[in-house]
């Protein structure tokens, strides 16, 4: 289990594994685990929700077996309710899906930690926090999504991070403990400002898995939070 979001330090970093080389997927985790990665943001893509297919269940139950890294399992599915089950006996430790498309958010949510395993919501860069806010005392994580998701290497979306500060200070306000996860875009350029304004999960694609140094890219992502 990761360190409490209320515990101070330094922002954690999951790299997320689909920005790698797909045909040599076991390097790639070694390289993470060498270069000190607090976990592996695992996207997962259906071709509906976002237009591309990409790793799914068979590829989770192998990367669950080859590493005892953190699985930060992103379901951009348009049937979350139906396959979550999946991902959960594949070996996720946290999972997070859209609530944009889900038709029983809060009894994914409570069947998801009934397992043991943490549950998380992604908001597209569209979809408010507020419309999650009755489910916040039931989640481990809430994801804002800083590009509309589908594809690594996207332009970020600096607004989101206005969206990070509010619902970290209404977090706070209510006593309320999840960790805020950013992805989309993540870069040296506006890490240290995203943990200020409240993220304590960074999710980074191409600015880790595009550069050729793991461990360097990742040190240059740990901003420490305010
Ligand atoms: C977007 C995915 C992200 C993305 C991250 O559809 O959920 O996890 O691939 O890649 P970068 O950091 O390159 O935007
Ligand atoms: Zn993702």
């Amino acid at each position: 289990m990761p360190a409490s979001p209320q515990a101070p330090g330094a922002v954690r970093i999951q790299p997320s594994i689909a920005a790698g080389n797909l045909l040599r997927l076991e390097d790639e985790v070694r390289a993470l685990e060498k270069g000190g990665a607090d976990g592996i943001h695992f996207d997962c893509m259906d071709g509906h929700f976002v237009p591309l297919l990409t790793i799914g269940v068979p590829f989770l139950e192998q990367m669950r077996a080859c590493t005892r890294l953190h699985l930060d399992v992103h379901i951009m599915v348009t049937n979350p309710d139906a396959v979550f089950e999946q991902y959960l006996a594949a070996g996720a430790d946290t999972l997070t899906f859209h609530p944009e498309v889900a038709l029983h958010a809060h009894r994914l949510c409570t069947a998801i930690r009934a397992r043991g395993k943490r549950a998380g919501l992604a908001l597209n860069p569209g979809t408010s926090w507020r419309f999650v806010e009755s489910l916040l005392p039931f989640v481990d994580q809430i994801t804002i999504m800083a590009v509309n998701p589908g594809f690594s290497r996207q332009a970020h979306i600096p607004e989101m991070a206005e969206k990070v500060r509010e619902l970290a200070s209404h977090a706070k306000a209510k006593n309320l403990v999840f960790d805020i996860q950013v992805d989309g875009g993540v870069n040296e350029g506006n890490a240290a400002l995203l943990a200020q304004h409240g993220a304590t999960v960074l999710v980074a694609g191409g600015a880790v898995l595009g550069k050729p140094d793991y461990g360097a890219a990742i040190r240059a992502l740990r901003a420490e939070r305010s």
